[in-house]
């Protein structure tokens, strides 16, 4: 008989993968995006995000039920105003449709943790996420203090933290010093540190009526071809005070999730977004693959580092994952 060097291999009985397993998925890592849309008793599907909604104000009630049913306690608002303008000033009226969302949640169900997306690029009719100036350039620090504005109408309406996603400049610092000088030192703020200039964002787009009148996002978004930089913005976010760093997209930015999860010390999140969500939709749709592959895709971001995804799957997948825990 031979005697191996090392010792045999595991034998992967289901008893044992679970002893052995490193990552698990659970409703708890998931925040689940919401588009919120003017109007009254509107459900209707999304038709570049199947099986997702835009959602008036009164019909959120059901959908937050649902979700605290599920587990799932965090949500991110994305509005999607009717009447949008040079200044994108619906992004931070006290009556917007984000504002007005906040406020029938927090009264529905205070327990729900409510995020924000601060950004300009849904509610300026040029599309661009932020202001410009007569050549059609963003004009980086006249549209910090828009965002500043819109973080803190989004506080005081009540949410629980927020997230800028424009990438300009000097934003986090800004938006942290203007939360703390309105009383919301409390609320967090979670970074789209890693924000690519990337095509999967076409279903959201679509969703969410903002893609750019002209031009592209090129000159704020970072190029995918850059890994390294990702890291000094990483560390440009964190030095200004944010909270929680997130990378986004997320499936082919696998490497930027590890490289910023193993240099800093904070909570890590990976934007899962609308191109992957529908990609694999469509993929499972139409018979290509297992419906199993979305928990392997989304386990592929926790192996990487993301301890948070924001995805659109969060609510499918937690009932798989329910269901399994009793079959
Ligand atoms: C707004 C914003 C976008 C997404 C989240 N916040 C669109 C963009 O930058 O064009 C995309 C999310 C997704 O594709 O799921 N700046
Ligand atoms: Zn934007």
């Amino acid at each position: 008989m031979t005697i191996s060097k090392r010792p045999r291999r595991l034998r992967r009985t289901p008893a044992i993968r679970h002893l052995v397993r490193e990552f698990e998925l659970k409703a708890s890592d998931f925040i689940y995006p919401l588009f919120l849309v003017e109007g009254e008793n509107i459900k209707e599907e999304i038709s570049s995000l199947p099986d997702v909604y835009h959602f008036s104000v009164d019909r959120l009630e059901e959908e937050i039920k649902d979700l605290m049913a599920l587990g799932i306690h965090q949500v991110i608002l994305f509005g999607v105003p009717d009447v949008k303008d040079k200044l994108g000033s619906q992004a931070y009226a006290g009556d917007g449709i984000v504002q007005k969302g906040i406020r029938r949640i927090k009264a529905t169900c205070p327990d729900m943790y409510v995020i924000t997306d601060v950004c300009m690029c849904q509610f300026t009719d040029h599309g661009h996420c932020g202001i410009l100036d007569q050549a059609g350039h963003v004009i980086n620090d006249i549209t910090l203090e828009y965002l500043d504005k819109i973080a803190l109408s989004h506080a005081q309406a009540g949410a629980d933290m927020v997230a800028p996603s424009d990438m300009m400049d000097g934003r986090i610092g800004s938006m942290r010093k203007a939360l703390d000088l309105g009383g919301f030192d409390h609320v967090p703020i979670m970074a789209y540190s890693a924000k690519y200039a990337s095509s999967y964002y076409g279903p959201f787009r679509a969703a969410a009526h903002s893609a750019p009148a002209f031009g592209d996002r090129k000159t704020y978004q970072m190029d995918p071809a850059n890994g390294r930089e990702a890291l000094l913005e990483a560390q440009l976010d964190l030095e200004e005070g944010a909270d929680i760093l997130m990378v986004k997209p997320a499936l082919s930015y696998l490497d930027v999730i590890k490289d910023i999860s193993t240099q800093y010390d904070v909570p890590v999140a990976a934007y899962n977004v609308s191109g992957e969500y529908s990609m694999l939709k469509q993929a499972v749709k139409s018979g290509l693959m297992d419906e199993s592959v979305i928990e392997e895709t989304l386990l592929s971001m926790k192996r990487a580092g993301a301890s948070i995804i924001i995805t659109y799957f969060a609510k499918e997948v937690v009932k798989r994952l329910k269901e399994k825990a009793i079959g």
